[in-house]
């Protein structure tokens, strides 16, 4: 129910709503993962069944591919599909430049891989994600099982040249055992504060043998929605620069589904 939503899940459904505008019949949709992501997937589902719209997803998670199936929203593989037209996606943290934190929810390898593959990569944000500089967010990377303590002691002689504020390292775990992403690997999360060059982190730590993937998304995403509980939203373009604000309708009382993803 519209009232019962916090400011932020209004934020998040806002911008999920402002994405829309930007999906045409025929196109091959990257799917993303998380709160945010899950108002877009709910969104897109009402389009699909209510008005003929003819998509087809892909999905960056099992959670989103369950979520997208249980809306009878038409779902491919990203090999089946090969190149896809748009990713409409969350993040934990965006800057000025548009790049982003994401992992929060472990699925940023699989992320990243689709929105890799896409002509366009669409974020959707509430305004609590929009940062000066990124890195008060802990820094989620994931690496191979095997040797992971080895590649951990890497990272730390990587952070220990790195522009950040801190330099603390955690193994995510879920029920009190290690969180197993998707592909079968752990994450890590820096707890870096302050991160002074995110390609430059991102790199080094890219060339760490046991790290698969960083969560700096650099020079990725095209375009930032930021929604606002007044049904405001903001939009970020990442070469045409700050286009300002419009208004998208948000539904009355009791009219709102809440995704479980
Ligand atoms: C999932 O792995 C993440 O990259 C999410 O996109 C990110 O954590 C944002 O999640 P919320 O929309 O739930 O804040």
């Amino acid at each position: 129910m519209t009232e019962s939503l916090t400011g932020s899940d209004r934020g998040k459904y806002a911008a999920a709503k402002a994405a829309l505008e930007y999906i045409k019949p025929g196109m091959k949709v990257g799917l993303g993962t998380g709160s945010t992501a899950a108002w877009f997937v709910q969104q897109l589902g009402n389009l699909v069944n209510n008005e003929g719209l003819e998509i087809i997803g892909v999905p960056t998670s099992t959670r989103t591919r369950d979520l997208a199936a249980s809306l009878n929203i038409p779902l491919t593989t990203l090999e089946e599909a090969g190149w896809l037209d748009i990713t409409v996606d969350g993040a934990d943290e965006f800057d000025a430049n548009l790049n982003l934190i994401k992992g929060g929810g472990g699925a940023l390898l699989q992320e990243k891989i689709v929105a890799s593959a896409s002509n366009q990569m669409l974020v959707i944000s509430d305004a609590s994600k929009q940062v000066d500089v990124l890195g008060a967010f802990p820094l989620p990377i994931e690496v191979v099982k095997f040797g992971w303590r080895s590649t951990e002691s890497t990272v730390e002689e990587v952070l220990e040249g790195a522009d950040v504020a801190q330099r603390r390292i955690s193994l995510r775990e879920e029920n009190g055992a290690p969180y197993v992403t998707d592909e079968g690997h752990y994450i890590l999360d820096l707890h870096l504060n302050r991160i002074g060059d995110p390609k430059g982190l991102a790199e080094a730590l890219n060339r760490i043998p046991g790290v698969v993937e960083t969560g700096l998304f650099v020079v990725m995403a095209d375009t930032v929605l930021v929604g606002y509980d007044n049904g405001e939203v903001h939009v970020y373009d990442r070469d045409r620069g700050d286009l300002g604000r419009h208004k998208v309708h948000m539904p009355g009382k009791n009219s709102l589904y809440v995704p479980g993803a």
